[in-house]
Order: C-alpha cells, then sequence, then structure tokens
C-alpha cells in the first residue's frame, strides 16, 4: 500500500477499505507517514467526508493504536457520558452521582481544562483533600463497593488521536464532521464504556455553532456506536449562554450541591434529567422515560442523590463536610458586583467570553503549567431573557488577584440588551438514537 494512492483515492471521492484506514492510521502512529502526507489525507477527508462505515473502520482503528481500559470487574453495565464541551458545564457532576444512586455504576475517566475554566477533574480537586489519582484497582473496588468513581486520564489511550488531533489543530481540519466523531468515540470506547450518552451542545458558545451540524456530528456519533457494538444515544443541548449561575470551579460544586438538592438553575435541572434518563435506560434500570424520571425525581427528593455525592467524595479522601457546609468550601477575598448600565432585557451572554472572564481572575489555566485558584470564578445573577434595570447586579467577580479589569470589562461586553423581551430558546433540542 501506498500513502500517496490513498490519499488521491479520498481526494477523489472514492471509498476507502477498513484495511486501508488502518493502514493510515498505524502508518501515522509509527512515524512511518509523515506530517505531510497526513495533513493532505486529513485535508482530503475534510472536503470529501466519510461513509459512516470509513468513519467507524478510523475509530476502531484510533482505538487500537494505545491501551484500552478493562472495566468488565465492574458489575452492570457501564454507561459513559461525554460533552462536546461548554462554559459552567457542570452536568457531569451531578448526573454521575444521580444515575449511581438509581444503580448505574460510574466508572468515568475525565480531563481538566485548558482554554477557560477547569475541567471536571479540576472541579473536583477544589474539595480538599480530593484524589483523582487512583490505582485501576481502587477504581475498580470503589466502582463495585460505591457505585461511582471519577478519576483522571492515565494510561496511553488512542494516542493516535493525541498526534493526529495535534496536526489537525494546525492544518485547518479539526471542523469535520468525522474527524471530530472518531476522536471523541475512540476514546470513549477505549475507557470501556458498554453504552455511551452523548451531550451535544449546540450554539454561540458551543463548536458546533448550528443545531444541522449538531445533528449531523450527534447522528455520526450513533451511527459509529452502533457498528461497533456500543448502544449509544446523542441529547442536543443549547449553548448559547453558560450553563447554570456559576463558573469557575468552588463556585461551580456549589451549584451541584443545589441542584442535587432539588434547587437551582431551570437549565441545569433539565439537562441533568434528560441525560440522566438516557443513562439509566441504556444501564437497563429503567424500561420507559416516565419510570426513568420518576425515579431520577426520587433520588433527588429523598436525599439519596446528594448522599452518594457525598459517599463518593468521601470515597475518594475528599472532605465531605465541604458538601454538608458549602461555606467550608475555597473562598475568594474579593467580590465585586458588575451592574448593568442599562435597563431592557438580557438579550445573549456570551458563553466563551464568560469563560474567559473566569480564567483572567485565575479559575482556569491558560498554559498546562499554570495553577487554578479554586475560589476564583462568575456568578452570573442574570440570564438571558430576565429583565434588568440600569444600575442591577448582573453578575459578582470572585477573586484573589490585584486587578479584575480587564476580567470587569470582558464580562461586560458578554452581555447584550434587547428593548422586547426575547423568545425563550429550549434547554434540550432533540434526541437521536
Ligand atoms: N473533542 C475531541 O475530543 N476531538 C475533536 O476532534 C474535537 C473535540
Amino acid at each position: 500500500m501506498r500513502m500517496v494512492d490513498l490519499i488521491q483515492k479520498k481526494r477523489d471521492g472514492k471509498l476507502l477499505a477498513k484495511e486501508e484506514i488502518e493502514y493510515v492510521v498505524n502508518g501515522y502512529k509509527n512515524d512511518t507517514i509523515p506530517d505531510y502526507q497526513m495533513s493532505s489525507f486529513l485535508m482530503a477527508v475534510y472536503f470529501k467526508g466519510m461513509t459512516k462505515e470509513e468513519v467507524s473502520y478510523l475509530t476502531d482503528a484510533m482505538v487500537n493504536s494505545g491501551e484500552t481500559v478493562d472495566l468488565s470487574g465492574i458489575k452492570g453495565i457501564k454507561v459513559d457520558k461525554h460533552s462536546t464541551g461548554g462554559v459552567g458545564d457542570k452536568i457531569s457532576l451531578i448526573v454521575a452521582p444521580l444515575v449511581a444512586s438509581v444503580g448505574v455504576p460510574v466508572a468515568k475517566m475525565s480531563g481538566r481544562g485548558l482554554g477557560h475554566t477547569g475541567g471536571t477533574i479540576d472541579k473536583l480537586e477544589a474539595v480538599e483533600g480530593f484524589s483523582v489519582e487512583l490505582s485501576g484497582k481502587q477504581f475498580i473496588d470503589n466502582v463495585n463497593k460505591h457505585g461511582i468513581s471519577i478519576i483522571g486520564q492515565s494510561g496511553d489511550l488512542v494516542p493516535a488521536d493525541k498526534k493526529i488531533y495535534a496536526l489537525r489543530d494546525v492544518t485547518a481540519t479539526v471542523d469535520s464532521i468525522p474527524l471530530i466523531a472518531s476522536s471523541i468515540m475512540s476514546k470513549k470506547i477505549a475507557m470501556g464504556a458498554d453504552a455511551i450518552v452523548l451531550d451535544v451542545k449546540t450554539g454561540a458558545g458551543a463548536f458546533m455553532k448550528t443545531l444541522d451540524r449538531a445533528k449531523d456530528l450527534a447522528s455520526t456519533m450513533v451511527e459509529i456506536g452502533s457498528h461497533l457494538n456500543r448502544n449509544t444515544i446523542a441529547v442536543i443541548t443549547d449553548m448559547n449562554q453558560p450553563l447554570g449561575y456559576e463558573v469557575g470551579n468552588a463556585n461551580e460544586i456549589k451549584e451541584v450541591i443545589e441542584v442535587l438538592k432539588g434547587k437551582g438553575s431551570e437549565d441545569l435541572i433539565e439537562i441533568s434529567m434528560a441525560i440522566a434518563v438516557q443513562m439509566s435506560i441504556l444501564g437497563g434500570i429503567y424500561q420507559t422515560q416516565e419510570e426513568a424520571r420518576a425515579g431520577l425525581n426520587e433520588a433527588i427528593e429523598s436525599g439519596k442523590a446528594l448522599e452518594k455525592f457525598k459517599e463518593f467524595v468521601s470515597s475518594q479522601n475528599g472532605n465531605a463536610d465541604q458538601i454538608d457546609s458549602i461555606d467550608l468550601l475555597p473562598q475568594a477575598q474579593h467580590h465585586v458586583e458588575v451592574k448593568s448600565k442599562q435597563s431592557g432585557y438580557v438579550k445573549d451572554i456570551d458563553a466563551e467570553a464568560i469563560g474567559v472572564a473566569a480564567l483572567l481572575l485565575g479559575a482556569g489555566r491558560q498554559t498546562k503549567e499554570d495553577k487554578i485558584d479554586y475560589a476564583a470564578g462568575v456568578s452570573l445573577k442574570k440570564k438571558a431573557g430576565d429583565e434588568v434595570a440600569e444600575g442591577e447586579v448582573i453578575a459578582i467577580l470572585h477573586f484573589n488577584k490585584d486587578d479584575h479589569q480587564q476580567a470587569m470589562d470582558t464580562l461586560y461586553d458578554a452581555f447584550s440588551y434587547s428593548n422586547e423581551k426575547p423568545e425563550k430558546r429550549p434547554f434540550v433540542y432533540e434526541i437521536i438514537s
């Protein structure tokens, strides 16, 4: 086989066979295919796309490029959840204890954040003592004993994706549905999931700016799941503004606790419930949506879900007293109110800009080496559609740094206003299975 022939085949819109795709992935991972040929191949995929079969072969070849996690020591159907990413996205921290409390085993590996606020793992580390580094055996034992464990990614999972993603980043080929879909699904499959629920975000603050693109990505991933025998369901959700009211780390943990107590922001409740319903059905706990909704609501109302969160925190050496008394979580020294300069309705809140404001306050990292200030972040006081009077507080900045001016300016720019009440957007657009 010659790489040049495979590039030409894809360039001309012809179909690639399984062995040909394996040749490309393995050759690139093993350095026998150079960057310039792989770049050319990726650009051909960008323009010509891939069939569902091709994209499944690509995913499989990426999974097989490295180690895979064996979760067979855990009883039950292991359902993983993945989000395509958003600001204020704490849904994993809500649904994991919620579904675990009704019997779905949660064995999750999550990442750290880069670019704006922390990822799931960083948020958990805002709790004093919480350890995300368990041995493989401890991880499995914790899931069998407590029904839940979340750890940082370890091992050499999907090395081909790491290398291909780095090349896509500098060759303008990130934004390709088959390449995104295979990249995400290969990681979920390598992490040992039996079934997968995908939270595909759409809107101004999401990777997929339009609903059509989000649907395309969602259905491609669902098809990959079906080709590779992993039951997969995608929930398409809104990311036109940050999720919930809190953006940061410790303050997001506080908001998770609120939702697990049956309170909290409408968008968080609705999206978490939609995802938890799908996870608990795929996990074989409930048969129908109605049954799942009733069971999950009962877990929240009875306090079972919050108890499970506390049990999970303790099981990974976290200080569960901070869950009982949220004032014990890291607190910033400074809290500055941001007041509206006009009256009207909040039209939009640019999610990315809020993420940047939180980052500037210290809640995230710009480089891998940066240290997170867990107490820093933004609390929104208004959401899109809310009425606001001039001088009313729209947000509070929490920080320990000397300077917050740039964050304040970024936050002001993030809010846009209108004189008429804007139409309410749905939180959940569609479920694709
Ligand atoms: N997230 C991933 O893991 N891969 C992509 O290609 C895009 C987003």
